[in-house]
């Protein structure tokens, strides 16, 4: 498993993570072996929200592990706050609160990153610079960062937060494109050049923020899988046939295929099978083509110009 160096901090993470949002219904032992052989195949890179299950997900996979101190060490646990189901709550008060909630559930004295889930459109940055501060002082929280952000909110953020913003969570996968699409269709008169998101990718590869990609197998907003799906022939063949070109899964390709952008993203991957966070391990080692990049692109049904 290759690293990932994530900007302004000391993280040494893995390339590959493993997103914990659907765990909270697995048996001790399922969590047990799942986390267990991420860590074997190198994933040291853990994400969480405090919504996930309502926190359960937080609290049955260090309950499940029995969580200890050694165990801890070899982990780097990422959480996220902000999101209240029907709003979203970017204050102070909140932050401070949901940041403890975590602390307990997960059975640990600080966390590695915390982001802001969402972007709350009452967000006082004022507040939470503060927020941030005392997080950073008393120990509980070493790095911040933020999801579904665009980067005038990261600049607003910035403008009072003293720490670094290392990381924004966004969505993307191959059939989910709009952040690369509308950099390729510049100044096109076709849809795929609606800018949606600000730049967002090239903001964070101009200010070093490592971008996370959530849900890298689904299309739509968690509609479901693209891999072995009829909706997407074209790009189940191409993926299948360079999947066997190269001696992986598709699963593997899936992943592959975002690791070989530049800007050195880090997937963050939902499996709660341990099989298949094998299969996707293997992607570390997949370095695509230019070509192979652009021809799984085009696949997915995408145009350029
Ligand atoms: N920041 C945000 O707003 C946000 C939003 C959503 C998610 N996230 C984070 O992103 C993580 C990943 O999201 P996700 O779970 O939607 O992503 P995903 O990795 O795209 O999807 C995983 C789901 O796909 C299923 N699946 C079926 N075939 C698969 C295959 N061949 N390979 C891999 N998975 C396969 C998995 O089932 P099995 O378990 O049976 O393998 C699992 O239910 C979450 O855990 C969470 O940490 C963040």
């Amino acid at each position: 498993m290759n690293k990932v160096k994530i900007a302004k901090c000391d993280l040494d993470a893995s390339e590959i993570s493993l997103g914990c949002m659907r765990i909270a219904d697995l048996t001790d032992q399922q969590i047990d072996t799942l986390i267990h052989t991420a860590l074997d195949e190198g994933i040291n890179f853990f994400d969480y929200a405090d919504i996930y299950s309502d926190g359960q997900a937080e609290a049955r996979f260090a309950e499940a592990l029995n969580m200890t101190p050694s165990l801890r060490e070899k982990m780097i646990l990422q959480t996220k706050c902000v999101h209240r189901y029907t709003y979203y709550d970017a204050s102070k008060e909140h932050i401070l609160e949901a940041v403890d909630g975590s602390l307990k559930r997960l059975r640990t004295d600080f966390i590695d990153v915390l982001l802001l889930h969402r972007p709350d459109a009452l967000v006082e940055p004022e507040e939470v610079a503060e927020a941030f501060t005392i997080l950073e002082k008393n120990g509980k929280v070493k790095y911040f960062g933020v999801s579904n952000h665009n980067p005038m909110q990261i600049e607003l953020l910035g403008k009072f937060v003293k720490q670094p913003i290392i990381i924004n969570q966004l969505q993307l996968s191959i059939t989910n494109t709009g952040m690369i699409d509308a950099g390729l269709n510049a100044n096109m008169k076709v849809d795929a050049s609606i800018d949606r998101d600000g730049s967002i990718l090239d903001y964070c590869r101009l200010k070093e923020i490592t971008i996370q990609v959530w849900s890298p197998f689904q299309y739509g907003f968690f509609e479901g899988m693209f891999l072995n799906n009829d909706k997407f022939p074209a790009l189940n063949q191409k993926i299948d046939e360079i999947a066997a070109s190269r001696g992986v899964t598709n699963t593997a390709i899936a992943i592959a295929w975002l690791l070989r952008h530049p800007a050195k993203m880090q997937p963050i991957v939902g499996t709660t099978n341990p099989s298949r966070v094998k299969d996707i391990c293997k992607a570390s080692g997949v370095n695509l083509t230019r070509q192979e990049w652009y021809e799984i692109y085009l696949a997915a049904g995408n145009k350029i110009p």
